[in-house]
């Protein structure tokens, strides 16, 4: 499920966005070049561009979400689209009717771009399957499988806080099994080409595969964490969790959970992250995640960035194009 013949046209550039696997270097780069261009507009006292004026975009939320929703109407909005939010609960989906049907029906009121998240790994690249030929799709999260434009604003973080990838380690710690933010975190960083990347978590909350992608594995938060420069925090995911795969928040949080104390582990201008939403007292102290070191709500405000790139360029618009249509 790469999905890079789906998701580049044929000049090699971005139709869909579905998953940081397979990407380029230099089209992650672009993104994150873009993202730059696009990060001063929310400073402007008139906080929009004209890029996608006329473009009808609809958030399809099969998930609850809080960041990823607001800061994609946000993005949309700040590019000058017309966005519509469907609420899947009082949707027609609650009366039944498929997936399918629901991509036609939006199809019919000139849609440009869906955004979509849902609970089904491989959603967001079937329905870039099923969409008319000028239709993008942005994956807002499927499933365990990705969420990539979440790994690109924190790639985003990640470069305004350390100018340059290549002598990065960067530990990934807690619910890796359940996480499609950890495996396009881990892709995006894989190519961005860090130093190291490392996974720490118990035996029960990492996928099998997860050593053929590249990282280091520790069960050991100490070791995991020793010497370095990011650590991105992840949330338990109980909802997608069968069976009893920990003993307990409590017991869980005196292993790895992140803690002043721990945190001295990692170098000491090591930055704290976290996708959201955060579980305090289970996987963060609340004194870290209000620290200094804690970059969280950036995150949330590069999002807006991030997702206004990858929009405009899924349109064939750019930050390059952003002054001349002003
Ligand atoms: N990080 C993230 O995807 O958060 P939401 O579920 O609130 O969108």
């Amino acid at each position: 499920m790469t999905g890079n013949t789906i998701q580049l046209d044929n000049n090699g550039n971005l139709k869909h966005f579905l998953t940081t696997e397979g990407l380029s270097q230099s089209l992650l780069q672009k993104i994150l070049d873009h993202a730059e261009s696009f990060a001063t507009v929310g400073d402007r006292p008139v906080k929009k561009v004209p890029l996608l004026r006329g473009k009808t975009i609809a958030n399809l939320f099969f998930e609850p979400s809080t960041r990823t929703r607001t800061t994609f109407e946000l993005a949309a909005k700040r590019l000058s689209a017309d966005i519509l939010n469907l609420n899947i609960s009082t949707s027609a989906t609650s009366k039944g009717e498929s997936l399918s049907d629901t991509l036609q029906t939006l199809e019919a009121m000139h849609c440009d771009m869906f955004v979509v998240r849902h609970a089904n790994s491989g959603a967001a690249h079937y329905i870039a399957t099923q969409v008319a030929p000028h239709i993008s799709v942005i994956n807002a999260g499927d499933g365990r499988h990705a969420h990539p434009t979440q790994a690109m604003l924190d790639m985003f973080t990640i470069r305004r806080h350390k100018k340059e990838f290549e002598n990065l380690r960067v530990a990934i710690v807690g619910d890796v099994l359940h996480s499609r933010v950890a495996r396009s975190e881990i892709h995006a960083l894989n190519t961005l080409g860090v130093l190291e990347t490392r996974i720490v978590a118990p035996h029960t909350l990492i996928p099998k595969e997860v050593e053929s992608l590249g990282v280091h594995v520790h069960h050991d938060m100490d070791e995991g964490l020793e010497g370095v420069d990011v650590v991105m925090m992840l949330r338990l995911q109980r909802e997608r969790m069968r069976g009893a795969l920990l003993p307990s928040e409590f017991e869980y949080f005196q292993r790895y959970g992140l803690t002043g104390k721990r945190l001295e582990k990692a170098k000491p201008d090591a930055i704290v992250m976290h996708p959201g939403p955060i579980n305090r007292g289970v996987e963060i102290d609340s004194s870290v995640a209000d620290s200094e070191r804690s970059v969280i709500l950036q995150q949330v405000s590069h999002g807006i960035a991030v997702r206004m790139a990858v929009m405009a360029m899924t349109m064939g618009r750019s930050g390059d194009d952003m002054e001349e249509n002003e």
